[in-house]
């Protein structure tokens, strides 16, 4: 049997276990399986649960497999989520189910193995979290893989997927706010390849263009001198976009009271705070006293919206509130619209890697003495690792959870 064969057979069979009532549990909306997505979760630590929760309990897809390396928590999150095909690892779950979609929540290392094996057994769509690679030439094999596939390389819980900032990014695309003239970025740093990639991919978007080329500045001189790492490293700087604009990069909080990208016309601006209660705001126009007035957003509704009031009592127990209500949820939402309907995930695997791109080439400035860096970057073997617990996870860098906590009984 070849591997598409094979896959066909273990998903028919899935499905008919299901619709039978068998391995895995119905769901109360009683909507047939095989109108649903079957979904392995890959890593089922702290946010892998959040991933579970969320797709199980979602009308459009089945949870049906998980592979967790840690025996006692893979037990643990077996019995919580109802699902009985428990595994070691992606390649373990894949010899027996090849399911539609697969959320990687590995730490950062293992990540890249666990796409490309999805993508070579035929899984149609898979996602990752942050950061999605240290090693470029890990991403690079990430995306050839899925690319040749044909399966979709989306992302996970970055503020990119949000609707929101997708509007607030349209609204700045149609022209209607004016021309582009300035952009910046607020605090790119503490850890540049996670919180500093949600800021590249937002920037990308509200100004439609690249970065080209970096000049940095780095504080402190001891996260400069550690070469492996972006941790504790703040930026200052200036990006050249493909536009042509000029981005400026502000490392330190203390410059502005906002924490994201914000993009102005001449009578405009567009912020996305990372924190901001909104996510984002558009400002327009002028008060009597030339203070900027803020307008209404005009966002069109999010398709998700009914999905998402459903999974209101859910979102509230697993702790998404408020500007982060839709962080697990929004990025799930693409990797289902990309597959079941063909909708281009807002982030991509070449997103990703351009951000990771960027941190490398900020690093490498700040180190060299502030020289130019352009992108993208010719040596495939530069590098740049996240904090232990991102790298290697709780378990090995002296942050395990507990069994009680993994059973969702904090
Ligand atoms: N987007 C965000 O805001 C955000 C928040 C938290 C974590 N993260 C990212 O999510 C990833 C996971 O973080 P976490 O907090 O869930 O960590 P965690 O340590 O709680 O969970 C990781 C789990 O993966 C398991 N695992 C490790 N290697 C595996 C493998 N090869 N196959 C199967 N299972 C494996 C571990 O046993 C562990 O249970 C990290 O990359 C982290 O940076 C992102």
């Amino acid at each position: 049997m070849n591997t598409v064969n094979r896959r066909d057979f273990l998903i028919q069979s899935v499905s008919a276990a299901v619709a039978a009532g068998g391995l895995y549990p119905r769901r109360a909306s009683g909507a047939a399986s095989k109108d649903r997505l079957s979904v392995a979760v890959i890593g089922c630590g702290r946010l892998g649960q959040q991933y579970a929760e969320i797709y199980r309990a979602l009308p459009q897809t089945d949870l049906v497999a998980i592979a967790e390396w840690n025996p006692e928590r893979r037990k643990v999150v077996g019995e919580r989520f109802g699902v009985k095909a428990l595994y070691r690892d992606a390649d373990a779950l894949l010899k027996d189910v090849v399911p539609d979609l697969a959320a990687i929540i590995t730490p950062t290392k293992y990540m890249a193995d666990g796409v490309v094996a999805c993508a070579e057994a035929g899984v149609k769509g898979v996602q990752t979290d942050r950061p999605f690679a240290a090693k470029l030439s890990d991403a690079d094999r990430m995306i050839e893989t899925c690319k040749q596939r044909g399966t979709v390389l989306a992302g996970g819980a970055l503020e990119r997927s949000n609707w929101e900032v997708e509007e607030a990014g349209r609204r700045l695309a149609s022209g209607e706010l004016g021309k582009r003239q300035g952009v910046a970025v607020h605090s790119y740093r503490g850890e540049i390849l996670a919180g500093g990639s949600a800021r590249i991919l937002v920037l990308e978007h509200f100004t439609q263009a690249r970065v080209e080329e970096v000049v940095a500045w780095g504080t402190p001189p001891e996260a400069l001198d550690d070469a492996a790492t972006d941790y504790g490293l703040s930026i200052n700087g200036r990006f050249r976009l493909t536009s042509g604009l000029e981005c400026q990069v502000f490392g330190a909080e203390a410059v502005a009271p906002h924490r994201g990208v914000e993009v102005w016309t001449e009578d405009a601006l567009v912020r996305w705070d990372r924190h901001g209660e909104p996510l984002t705001q558009i400002f327009q126009g002028f008060d009597a006293k030339g203070a900027r007035k803020e307008v209404d957003h005009g966002y069109r509704p999010w398709s998700w919206d009914p999905v998402s009031k459903q999974l209101d009592p859910l979102l509230d127990r697993i702790g998404h509130h408020g500007s982060e209500r839709h962080y697990v949820l929004a990025p799930i939402s693409c990797l289902i619209d990309a597959v079941a309907k063909g909708i281009p995930p807002r982030i991509t695997g070449d997103t990703q890697r351009h951000a990771l791109e960027v941190a490398i080439a900020s690093k490498i400035s700040a180190q060299l003495g502030s020289v130019p860096v352009k992108l993208p970057l010719e040596d495939r073997s530069l590098a740049l690792y996240p904090r232990p617990y991102r790298w290697l996870g709780g378990d090995v860098s002296g942050r395990p959870q507990s069994a009680t906590e993994a059973a969702g009984k904090k």
